[in-house]
Order: C-alpha cells, then sequence, then structure tokens
C-alpha cells in the first residue's frame, strides 16, 4: 500500500464554531495530506447523534450509522478534544459509543487535546483508555495544546515548536497507518458493548 492509498480521519470534539480543537486538527491533517494521505475531517455538527441510548440500535440514532461508516473507512482516526472537567468532552464521548471493535480494533489511532489552561495530560489519559478498551493502536506521539486562545492567533500556531508537534502527530499517523497490531488488551476482553457495533 502506497502513502496515497492512506486515509486519515479526524474527529473533532468541539462543536464550537471557532474551535481551536478544529483548528488544530487541520493542521495535523494538512501535515498528513503532505504525507500522501487522503484526509477527512469529522465535524460533530455535522452529524445528528443523540445521547446514547444502549437500548437504541444504531441504525434508529439519527446519523449514528453514517458516522461509524466514515470512521470505518479510515486507515488511521486522529481523537481531537477540548479539556472539559479534566477529561475529554461529550460529543467526543457520544461519537465514540456509537462505535465499536468494527470501527476501532487493530486501527491506528492519533491523540490531540486542547486546554484554556494547563496541559491536557488527563484528556490525553482518558481517551488512550478508551482506545485500549476498544484494540485500537495509539499513536505514541500525541499533541496536547494548552493555552489555547494564546497559543493559536487566527486558527494558526503562534509557536513554531508546537504546530511541529502537532504536524508531527500527522506524519506518524501515516507512518503508522498499516502498523502489525498487538495482541488483545485485557479491558478489551471486558467491554462487551464493543461487540457487534
Ligand atoms: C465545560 C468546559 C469545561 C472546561 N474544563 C477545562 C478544564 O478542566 N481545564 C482546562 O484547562 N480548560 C477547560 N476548559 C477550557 C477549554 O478546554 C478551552 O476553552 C478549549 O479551547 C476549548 O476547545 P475549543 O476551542 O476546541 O472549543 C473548559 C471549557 C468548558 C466549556
Amino acid at each position: 500500500m502506497s502513502d496515497s492509498d492512506i486515509h486519515v480521519a479526524a474527529l473533532c470534539g468541539s462543536l464550537r464554531a471557532e474551535s481551536h480543537t478544529r483548528a488544530a486538527l487541520e493542521v495535523v491533517l494538512d501535515a498528513a495530506a503532505g504525507a500522501g494521505a487522503t484526509t477527512e475531517l469529522l465535524d460533530l455538527r455535522e452529524y445528528e447523534l443523540p445521547i446514547f441510548d444502549a437500548d437504541r440500535d444504531r441504525e434508529d440514532a439519527g446519523d449514528a450509522e453514517r458516522l461509524a461508516e466514515r470512521v470505518r473507512a479510515a486507515d488511521t482516526i486522529i481523537l481531537g478534544s477540548p479539556m472539559y472537567h479534566g477529561s475529554y468532552a461529550s460529543p467526543l464521548k457520544t461519537a465514540l459509543d456509537y462505535c465499536g471493535f468494527d470501527e476501532f480494533a487493530d486501527t491506528t489511532v492519533g491523540l490531540l487535546a486542547v486546554s484554556g489552561g494547563a496541559f491536557p495530560v488527563t484528556a490525553l489519559e482518558h481517551m488512550r483508555s478508551v482506545c485500549r478498551a476498544l484494540n485500537a493502536w495509539v499513536i505514541p506521539h500525541e499533541a496536547a495544546v494548552p493555552n489555547a486562545s494564546a497559543a493559536l492567533d487566527d486558527d494558526e500556531f503562534v509557536d513554531p515548536s508546537l504546530e511541529k508537534r502537532v504536524r508531527t502527530l500527522g506524519l506518524r499517523a501515516v507512518q503508522y497507518a498499516r502498523i502489525e497490531p498487538d495482541p488483545d488488551s485485557f479491558e478489551s476482553d471486558q467491554n462487551v458493548g464493543a461487540q457487534g457495533k
């Protein structure tokens, strides 16, 4: 498979019109495109996703099936979220709960988190935990954008070294799109909800 056959999709956990997370994800995707991949931003504002109800089939839950289909089409998925209350944001959680092993198992995932204050370490950790439960393969390099309103000016990174870290995530998304999967995690063995999604 050449790099031009690799498709990288980014899920944005912020619905805000002027989202810094979305702007940072566009930089990740730009770097991935520069490395030869096709790219796609999955903007959750464009999907009607009711709050997850395990009693409801995905086919009956608004645009959930359409979103899952776009996630399945990706070789690498970038999860991007603002830090909300020390974790990642609920629109992304809803989107992830509509997905399962079919979308994430043995798939490469990159993580990006954005915060208004200090480094969004816990948001990254919590997204990483979800990926372990879904048997995804998470890129070791992760991108954190603290103090977001000062870090970006008109959707451009002020600090070139931070931009380089964010761009590196896009490069790794292509480089590791076809990595040999690891054995299943212990957490995934307990994840009955991810079966048959
Ligand atoms: C409900 C809510 C909770 C937040 N919690 C935190 C937090 O725990 N730590 C932090 O540094 N910033 C927090 N913020 C600030 C956001 O992380 C920051 O504004 C970020 O840029 C939002 O991402 P966006 O620009 O992509 O929408 C919070 C914002 C909101 C709306």
